[in-house]
This record gives C-alpha cells, structure tokens and sequence, in this order.
C-alpha cells in the first residue's frame, strides 16, 4: 500500500511525538508495557482509531508507537465502514492508514471484525437487501464474497481476525436475533469463519465477545460457552476466544447491590472450560468503565487501578494469553466518553493515560500486573 503524504506526515509526527514519550518514561524509569508484555511472552496493544479514535494527533500516535506492539483499528474494517453503499468500492483507505501507521512503526495489526452479529451495526441497506428467490443461497454467497474480499485486501498484515463479535445475547445466552441468523440460522458462525480460513489459512481466528465477570453475567458466559463446544464438535475452524474486557461497571465503594461485583470463581470456571477445548485467548479491549466509581480523581483512579490489577492477575495467569489490548491507552479519545458519561458530568478516566497523556495508576497496575505474569 502507498503511503499518501497524510500517512507520511503523521508517520514523521508519531516518530517526533513518540520520542517525547519516550524521554518522558525513561525520566520516569518506566519501559514500554509492550516490553514488560514481551518479556512474558505477551504481545500488548491497543485500539488505534481515525474518526475519534485521535491517531491524527501526534501524541497519541507517539503514545501507540511506544506502548505498544500490536494495534486494532476501532471501527475502520467495520461492515459498516467498509461499505457505506450497496453499490461501489470497499472503503478500505481508513484500515489501509491504521495499517500502514502499523507497519512504519513496526507494529502488528488485529482485525476487528468482518461480522458484527448485530443489526445495529450492518449498514441499513444490507438490512434491507432482498436476497431473492434463494435466500439461504444468497445470504452464504454474500457473507463468503465478502469476507473474501475484506481478507484478500488485508492478507498477512492482519495477524489475527475478530471473525464474528458478540454472536451472543448477554441477557439470555442465546443466539442474537440477527439478519444472518434469521437467513441462515446457526449455521452463518461456521460459514464465516470457514470463509475466513480459506483465504487465510494460517491467521489467528477468534470469536470475540464481552462476556463479562461480573455476578449478573452468568447467562452471557454459558451462552459463549456453549458456542464455543458447538464450535469444536462442528469442527469449525476458531482457533481463539477473545475476551474483550470491559470492565468496571461494579462501583467502588461498598459491594454493588446490582450483582455485578465480580465472581472470580465463575470467571476462571468459565476461562478453565475454554482453554480445555484448546482455545488460546486474548483479552481485545480491556478498559476499566468508572462511571459509577465514586469519590475524586484520586480516589477513582485508585478504584480502577486496583480493578484493572485484580482482573489483569487473573487473565495473566493463563498461559494462553499471548495478546493484551486496551480499548483506548488515553482517557481523551476513549469511547466511553461518548457512550457512558457519569452522573455527575465529569470525564471518565478508564484507560491507563489521562487526558493531558500523563500516565496514571491504572499504567503502574498494568506494569506490574505483567511483571507479576508468569512466562508463556
Ligand atoms: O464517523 C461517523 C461520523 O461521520 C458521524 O457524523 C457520527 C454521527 O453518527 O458517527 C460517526 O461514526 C461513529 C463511529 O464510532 C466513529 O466515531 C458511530 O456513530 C459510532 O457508533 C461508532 O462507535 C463505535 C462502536 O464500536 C460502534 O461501531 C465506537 O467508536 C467503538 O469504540 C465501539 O467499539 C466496540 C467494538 O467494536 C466491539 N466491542 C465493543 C466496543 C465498544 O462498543
């Protein structure tokens, strides 16, 4: 792929913003948590994203090409992002520039995700496409052309691919009603990803969703258990779990009443059964949500610190973890931002550098948690 004089300017602006963080952690004594990551084995990473995902700002640019070993575009590979249009070319410049950002700083890339399995997110003209006479037949054909496609484009930059997220309803543990499960029933999971090991056929699969170890998240954890047996018993070709790790929602103070303080036991329960099926894992999107965290910034941060530390320990200390990806390594361009503000008005802080790029306790927690992980 040509870089356009936009990737070469932000590529040259990385570089010169990534040598300012890396005077300020060396004045800091602090190594790269892509460093820490490696000497256990552990690929670390985070979610690199354009439209508000700030990879034009230098300094968060300069912050991935530090921390990091492996990047995951945010939404830019997205179905939706892909194809705005029925008609007309893949939109793929958007992931080709998260890519190429990659590749000058020598980072690997995930691909997230050539199906969401929510309707929410397929372009409404596909919710609306008349699939014919032959619905069934044309639904297959349409999900293999287009992951195809998607997986020609992006062949071995991509290390390893979200092929289906969020499959299942984390209320009920059932399948999602979903256009491809209402065409194809069940089924559309085994096509899709065997259309992605056919054009690629040695990347990382993964079915990624977020499954949480919360209390309430019972229904949600068996429900992606139960999918991941079916997988094995239909020999369809997932080679991973990813575990996205958003985590949080518990308050800080006293235990929540709401059941989502976390049950450690049914976590690794539910981790144990998966890894017996021989699924590697990946945590795909830790951020640590304090929106109910009470208290100041001290003392939140703290709260998230001490959450982020309890959860990495237990995900850490499963040898088949070998990647680690926050979703957001700074507090400015988190999602959460948008999608789940506090009561009390003010900015969230999940993610282990704050607004201003100053590292916060979250970073010392993670730093330690993978100091603390035993080797792979
Ligand atoms: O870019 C358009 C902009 O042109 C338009 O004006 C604006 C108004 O609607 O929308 C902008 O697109 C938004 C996009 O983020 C880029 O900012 C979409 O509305 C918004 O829905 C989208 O949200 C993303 C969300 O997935 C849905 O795709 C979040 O940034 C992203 O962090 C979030 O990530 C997901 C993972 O993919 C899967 N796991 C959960 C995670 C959090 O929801």
């Amino acid at each position: 792929m040509k870089s356009s004089r936009r990737q070469i300017l932000g590529g040259v602006g990385a570089i010169a913003a990534s040598g300012v963080m890396t005077k300020a952690r060396a004045a800091m004594g602090e190594v790269s948590l892509a460093r820490l990551a490696q000497a256990k084995g552990v690929r670390f990473g985070a979610v690199a994203g354009i439209a508000k995902g700030g990879l034009h700002d230098w300094l968060m640019a300069g912050l991935l090409s530090t921390e990091c070993a492996i990047v995951v575009p945010e939404n830019e590979m997205k179905i939706y992002a892909l194809r705005p249009e029925e008609t007309g070319a893949f939109n793929f410049a958007p992931g080709d520039e998260i890519v190429a950002f990659a590749q000058t700083h020598t980072l690997a890339v995930r691909g997230h995700n050539l199906l969401w399995a929510k309707d929410k997110y397929l372009p409404k003209w596909l919710l609306a496409h008349d699939f014919g006479p032959r619905p069934k037949v044309a639904a297959e054909a349409f999900l293999r052309d287009h992951i195809a496609r998607v997986c020609a484009h992006y062949g071995d930059a991509i290390v390893s691919w979200d092929v289906v997220n969020e499959a299942i309803d984390e209320k009920t543990g059932a399948l999602r009603d979903t256009l491809f499960m209402r065409l194809l029933g069940q089924d559309y999971l085994r096509i899709c990803f065997e259309a992605a090991r056919e054009a690629l056929p040695h990347t990382q699969l993964v079915y990624n969703d977020y499954m949480g170890w919360g209390g309430n998240n019972g229904a949600h954890r068996q429900g992606v258990l139960d999918l991941m047996h079916w997988f094995r018993d239909q020999k369809v070709p997932v080679d991973a779990l990813g575990v996205q790790g958003h985590i949080g929602t518990e308050a800080s103070g006293p235990a929540p009443t709401d059941g989502s303080a976390p049950d450690s036991l049914a976590w690794t329960r539910f981790l144990d059964a998966n890894v017996a099926q021989d699924y590697g894992l990946l945590l795909t999107e830790f951020d640590v949500n304090d929106r109910k965290f009470e208290g100041d910034i001290t003392a939140r941060d703290a709260a998230v610190a001490h959450s982020g530390r309890a959860f990495l320990d237990v995900m850490l200390n499963y040898k088949q973890l070998k990647d680690v990806l926050c979703w957001g390594l700074c507090d400015r361009y988190s999602w959460l931002q948008s999608t789940t503000p506090r009561v009390d008005g003010a900015r969230l802080r999940p993610t282990p550098y704050d607004e201003d790029f100053k590292p916060k306790p979250l970073r010392t927690a993670m730093a330690d948690a993978l100091r603390a992980a035993p080797q792979r």
